[in-house]
């Protein structure tokens, strides 16, 4: 039963009754509903000045008339204060409503099909070749995992890119290092830290002899051209960067439908240039070719070099196009670091101007900077925290804290792993994405406080509750549950289908994080104040339907941010 809906049509009913001739619809009236602040101003209230045009009397005339002129079984009252008309929805109709709706769903509760027949393309994690996964790709990694199961929830169809970053003269660099002085066996052995090496190596000599760099450039320029050999070793360092890559997102249960990175528009770009000079886009600029964005206020964006080579840039139009091409998307999604607020706002005023009107659909989905400990990250001053550590060191101080907690845990490495990853990874999805983070070994891990395992826990706690007393036989009588904890409980599951609607419409999943530490705080208010295992087998059954309501929610929210809740901890 949707109360909203409900009321909006009995106010729009009464309102036509006791005001003949006015005609308020329903739609109107139930965008006109408000959540009042504070419970004891009811559960809906409907501001009657809203009213006052269409019926041409006083806020206070319409709200008594309504007043008298509205009741149903299900609500216990409806009051007229200082032409505020407020509901009161009967405690027990609600829970029993709200809780059979979450039940009767399963682990489909929230979920939705607006998204039927529209896709989204979702750019996200799009690590560079040769370099390892730090910490710093926490962020668009699990927000972009996110967004695309929440999308999938609400029937969107889902396409996730990882858009490579495999093209530059530092391949080139890389061969021409690997060709002198590396061997394949240490570079399998030692993965992307081995290829690391011999490219720092390289740039130090490169100082001294100059004439290394145009080694480098004819490797690039032997990649470009398609050279059996440097295809060769290039892909190959692809390979061993994409494995050591898979090892972490096997970790996070995260995975791509599309792998295509830069490399693979290389070869792409010729139409989109053409496309450019054919507009009359692309002018020259000491050799380069440029569009210039001086009317918007942005420097220009570069598309070709003095040299001829493409940019970052140009391959991000022809992959644009290419996705809106092979994918027709609705929406076309970059998760990347406000880092490159204007290198995306420059792309999507290009395509603008191209007249590129699906360009409309594409947006940059940013966010915050992370640090670690107080300290900023720093590739060159050797400052850095690997993905793959953090996260397998955050598993062992979970396995030391379950060996103090519950010695006797079943399976404790399997606990272990869900409970360390799904720290960090609530951690890097707790706050609003904008937000810089500095990731604090004592917060992430904290059993209590607005933390990863405390949301867990609180599901373990339920799951343990419905085994002590899952079967109860009794009809629930759910006035037992109309005290305020129990209540507060039975909100927030009937806001959650509404939460994950707002976390896909703004891209921000930190919502669903929120509201799962919202729901496992009212859950653990509810818990230590009510005896679930009552004697009244009746109020019992009804308590028991509340914590499994309540499990199977968190479970679902915390599912959708991409962490698995043990059942026993
Ligand atoms: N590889 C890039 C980086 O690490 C991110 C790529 C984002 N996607 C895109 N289509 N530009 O900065």
């Amino acid at each position: 039963m949707d109360f909203k809906l409900t009321i909006a049509q009995l106010a729009a009913e009464a309102a036509g009754k006791a005001f003949p001739g006015a005609d308020v619809g329903v739609d109107a009236v139930a965008g006109m509903l408000e959540t009042p602040p504070d419970a004891a101003m009811g559960d809906y209230a409907l501001p009657c000045f809203k009213l006052s045009k269409a019926l041409r009397k006083s806020p206070m005339m319409i709200s008594d008339a309504l007043a008298g002129a509205i009741s149903a079984p299900f609500l216990s009252r409806v009051e007229s204060v200082k032409g505020y008309l407020n509901f009161f929805v009967d405690r027990a109709t609600y829970a029993r409503e709200v809780v059979g709706a979450a039940l009767r769903a399963g682990a489909r509760y929230g979920s939705s099909d607006e998204g039927a027949g529209k896709t989204i393309v979702i750019d996200y994690s799009s690590i560079n070749i040769a370099k390892r996964f730090h910490i710093g790709h926490l962020s668009t990694t699990m927000i972009g995992n996110a967004l695309y199961k929440m999308y999938t929830f609400l029937g969107y169809h889902c396409v996730g890119v990882n858009h490579l970053g495999d093209w530059g003269t530092q391949f080139g660099k890389m061969i021409a290092a690997y060709k002198r002085w590396g061997d394949r066996e240490t570079v399998m052995k030692g993965g992307v830290d081995e290829m690391v090496k011999l490219y720092v190596r390289f740039n130090n000599e490169a100082k001294e002899n100059p004439a290394l760099d145009d080694e480098g450039r004819a490797w690039f320029k032997a990649i470009e051209d398609g050279n059996p050999e440097a295809l060769e070793i290039f892909n190959w360092f692809k390979q061993v960067t994409l494995k050591d890559a898979e090892r972490v997102y096997d970790m996070l249960g995260v995975r791509f439908d599309s792998y295509n990175g830069e490399s693979f528009y290389a070869d792409k770009v010729q139409p989109i240039i053409d496309e450019l000079r054919q507009k009359g886009l692309l002018v020259e600029d000491q050799g380069a070719q440029i569009v210039r964005l001086d009317d918007y206020g942005m420097p220009p964006a570069i598309i070709l070099r003095s040299d001829g080579a493409t940019l970052y840039m140009t391959r991000d139009l022809a992959a644009a196009k290419y996705r809106h091409d092979t994918y027709h998307f609705d929406k076309n999604l970059y998760v990347v670091a406000y880092q490159q607020d204007l290198q995306f706002r420059q792309l999507f005023k290009v395509m603008e101007l191209l007249g590129w009107d699906w360009a409309k659909g594409c947006e940059h989905v940013n966010f915050g900077m992370v640090s670690y400990e107080g300290q900023t990250l720093s590739t060159r001053e050797g400052r850095i925290v690997y993905l793959e550590d953090l996260l397998n060191q955050s598993v062992s101080k979970a396995l030391g804290i379950i060996n103090e907690k519950s010695p006797n845990l079943e399976n404790k490495e399997e606990v272990a792993r869900k409970i360390g990853i799904g720290a960090v990874v609530f951690f890097a999805l707790y706050n609003s994405r904008i937000k810089d983070i500095d990731f604090w070994w004592d917060r992430a891990l904290n059993f209590d406080g607005e933390t990863g395992p405390y949301v867990m826990y609180t599901h373990a706690r339920c799951m343990s509750v419905l085994r002590k007393c899952g079967d109860v036989d009794a009809v629930p009588d759910y006035s037992a549950l109309d005290d305020p904890e129990a209540q507060a409980v039975v909100r927030l599951i009937d806001d959650f289908p509404g939460v994950v609607h707002l976390a896909v419409e703004r891209n921000e999943p930190s919502l669903v994080t929120r509201f799962s530490v919202e729901l496992a705080k009212a859950y653990n208010k509810f818990y230590y104040e009510h005896r679930i295992l009552d004697d009244d087998l009746s109020a019992r059954a009804a308590r028991v339907q509340l914590t499994r309501a309540a499990s199977q929610t968190i479970k679902t929210a915390l599912g959708l941010i991409g962490i698995e809740a043990p059942d026993r901890m």
